[in-house]
């Protein structure tokens, strides 16, 4: 069994709502366990953390960046840096915001950083943009064509039900493609350990 921790900050439930969906990605591959964390909640799951194979981090954007929470809870990590504790773990990473651009980027820069100061292995999105040609639209896949992280969008004065279908079957994607991959690597360290 693989285990893929989600750990996110949602101030208003939307970056929740596609938390939940990269879990349910991820619990749909076989042989694979999803944990949905909530920064909140962090100080009950930080050997969940440990023994997890894959963290896909999740955050809000606000203010062109990570939420406060969530930076807390990145400053809070620093005891598991001071020891490499997620050292070539899987990471990813996705941010939801209001506007279609909003600055989403540089969150996913800062949590790609994040990974990389905890020696952990960045896994891309891995789809084709969508929505970028006369025949795309809002519903496709990878609407917003991220490719470092999954980048979602609903407007300001809506809640988490406005969020596409399209940004949820995404998100599922990026959950999936990281199951997938930790459970590869796990296969292959069994292999050689046997
Ligand atoms: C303090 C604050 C700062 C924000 N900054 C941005 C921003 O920089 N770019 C953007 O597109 N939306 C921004 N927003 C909008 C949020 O990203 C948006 O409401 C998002 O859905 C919130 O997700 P949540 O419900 O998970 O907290 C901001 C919202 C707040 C409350």
């Amino acid at each position: 069994m693989s285990t893929v921790a989600v750990v996110y900050h949602s101030g208003y439930g939307h970056t929740a709502a596609v938390a939940k969906a990269v879990a349910r990605g991820a619990a749909g591959v076989d042989g694979v366990e999803a944990q949905l964390v909530s920064v909140a909640d962090i100080d009950k799951h930080w050997d969940d953390l440990k023994d997890a194979d894959a963290i896909i981090f999740g955050t809000p954007t606000y203010m062109g960046g990570v939420s406060a929470q969530f930076k807390a809870f990145m400053d809070a990590s620093a005891k598991v840096w001071f020891v490499q504790g997620w050292k070539d773990k899987l990471a990813a990473g996705f941010t939801h915001s209001g506007s279609q651009n909003g600055d989403k980027f540089n969150t996913v820069t800062q949590l790609f950083t994040f990974a990389m100061q905890h020696g952990m292995l960045w896994t891309g999105l891995g789809l084709m943009p969508g929505n970028n040609t006369s025949k795309g639209g809002v519903n496709d896949i990878n609407r917003l064509g991220g490719f470092s992280g999954l980048l979602t969008q609903s407007n300001n004065d809506q809640g988490a039900e406005a969020i596409p279908a399209s940004d949820l079957k995404t998100a599922e994607l990026l959950g999936a493609r990281v199951a997938a991959t930790a459970r590869r690597l796990v296969q292959e360290r069994e292999a050689v350990a046997a």
